[in-house]
């Protein structure tokens, strides 16, 4: 299905300069980038950004880290763009994350996990409009 994604490199990502090595990662895919931009997330936006994690053990931690320093945002467009970045970003726990993924590769932590990529195409329409702004996201890129 064709469908659009959004993938955060997280603070830990921007720190440890692999952003360059996963951009090329997602370019190696037959997805197109129609949006990018660097910024400092502020705490009332990691909340909104986390609400279904509110009241969870490690939610505090998930949000002090996330606000901690600036991220990449980036949205996908393709064919099961959701499922793809998936895949390529690996499971959420890096202890269990493949080598070949981004967290298998790079992950130590379950907080700091490199990157975040939205998990259905509703919660990347609702992340996508939480972190951009229409005239930022570009159209008929083909
Ligand atoms: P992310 O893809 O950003 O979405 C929610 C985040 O919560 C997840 O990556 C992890 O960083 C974090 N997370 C999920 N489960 C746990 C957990 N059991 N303990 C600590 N952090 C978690």
């Amino acid at each position: 299905m064709f469908e659009q994604t959004f993938l955060m490199i997280k603070p830990d990502g921007v720190k440890k300069k692999i952003i360059g090595d996963i951009l090329s990662r997602i370019e190696q895919k037959e997805l197109d980038i129609i949006a990018m931009k660097m910024f400092q997330i502020t705490r009332e936006l990691a909340e909104i950004h986390y609400e279904e994690h509110r009241g969870k053990e490690f939610y505090e931690d998930l949000i002090k880290f996330i606000i901690s320093g600036p991220v990449i945002g980036i949205i996908l467009e393709g064919e099961d763009a959701v499922k793809i970045i998936r895949n390529l970003a690996g499971k959420t726990n890096p202890k269990e994350a493949e080598y070949g993924t981004i967290r298998g590769d790079y992950a130590f932590d379950i907080t700091k996990n490199i990157v975040h990529t939205s998990d259905s195409r509703i919660s990347a329409q609702r992340e996508i409009s939480n972190f951009f702004k229409k005239t930022e996201i570009l159209n008929n890129i083909k």
